[in-house]
């Protein structure tokens, strides 16, 4: 495979040569929003969710979207055509761009457009059959994580206690009520119930909490958002976690102590087979 090539403020360029100035409020300040989109095939899936999530985030820190929805969908057509990995993930980064240091937003500043596509490899087969192991942890991120920021330390810092603690995730709760992942939405399982955290600014809407949703009419499961206790997801029958890059995965252990059986259960089989069928249909 040639080099792989991104975008980068109007250029395809390869990624050794792609280059952003040290003012970058983007590195100064984490200054931006991204966006990761799976591809299956060769096409996006869900794109429309995922631009429309992308607008969302920018309105918020009132950054102009530089693109419409068409120049978009043209932009990443293209990068995804420059690969020839049939599974991708598609990552975009928009920062305010560059300018002398001050916290308050600078005038006539062109914002900084990133994109880059990497191979997207499902997650392994054992992974599916074992499941993850979790740990928990307070979320102390800030009061806006429906915005998907660059500003990233608090999930950075809660991933690593995972890897530190030999497991895959963190699992977030504030004030004893779950919120998510450090990169992912938690699912609840209870009953034969699916339940999630409502997404509010405490959670990142997943572009898999709309889809679980359908997937769950589809399967004929109950699906429900709402504020789960701590112990409720401690006596889970069973756990699991969404992402564009993991789609579901079961999670079999919480800080050390098995879930249900301490084996993926037949309500994650029932939703892995669904997502896998929709990656396929879309
Ligand atoms: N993260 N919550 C957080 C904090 C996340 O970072 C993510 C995804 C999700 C799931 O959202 P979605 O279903 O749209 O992928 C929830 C991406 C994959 C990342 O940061 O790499």
């Amino acid at each position: 495979m040639s080099e792989q090539v991104v975008y980068l403020n109007g250029a395809f360029v390869p990624l050794s040569e792609a280059r952003i100035p040290v003012l970058d409020r983007g590195f100064i300040f984490g200054d931006g929003i991204y966006e990761v989109v799976p591809v299956y095939d060769g096409r996006p899936f869900r794109l429309n969710q995922h631009l429309k999530r992308l607008e969302r985030s920018l309105a918020a820190i009132s950054i102009d979207n530089p693109f419409d929805e068409a120049g978009w969908r043209t932009l990443i057509a293209d990068l995804i055509g420059r690969h020839r990995w049939p599974n991708q993930f598609v990552y975009m980064q928009i920062t305010r761009g560059v300018a002398r240091r001050d916290h308050a937003f600078p005038k006539g500043v062109q914002p900084t457009v990133f994109a880059m596509t990497s191979e997207f490899v499902a997650p392994a087969a054992a992974l599916r059959e074992q499941g993850l192991a979790v740990i928990t942890a307070d979320d102390e991120r800030w009061l806006h994580c429906d915005i998907k920021s660059v500003s990233l330390l608090g999930n950075v810092l809660a991933k690593q206690a995972a890897v530190d603690a030999g497991a895959a995730e963190c699992m977030m709760f504030r004030d004893g009520i779950l919120t998510e992942g450090s990169s992912s939405n938690i699912w609840v399982v209870r009953h034969g119930r699916v339940l999630g955290a409502p997404v509010n600014h405490l959670v990142l809407e997943g572009i898999r909490v709309g889809l679980l949703a359908e997937l769950c009419a589809r399967c004929g499961l109950d699906y429900e958002l709402r504020r789960v206790p701590r112990e409720e997801v401690l006596q889970a029958d069973e756990l699991m976690l969404t992402s564009a890059t993991r789609e579901i995965l079961p999670i079999t252990r919480v800080d050390g102590v098995p879930v249900g059986n301490g084996q993926p259960g037949p309500v994650y089989q029932r939703l892995i087979e669904a997502y896998q069928a929709a990656t396929r249909e879309a």
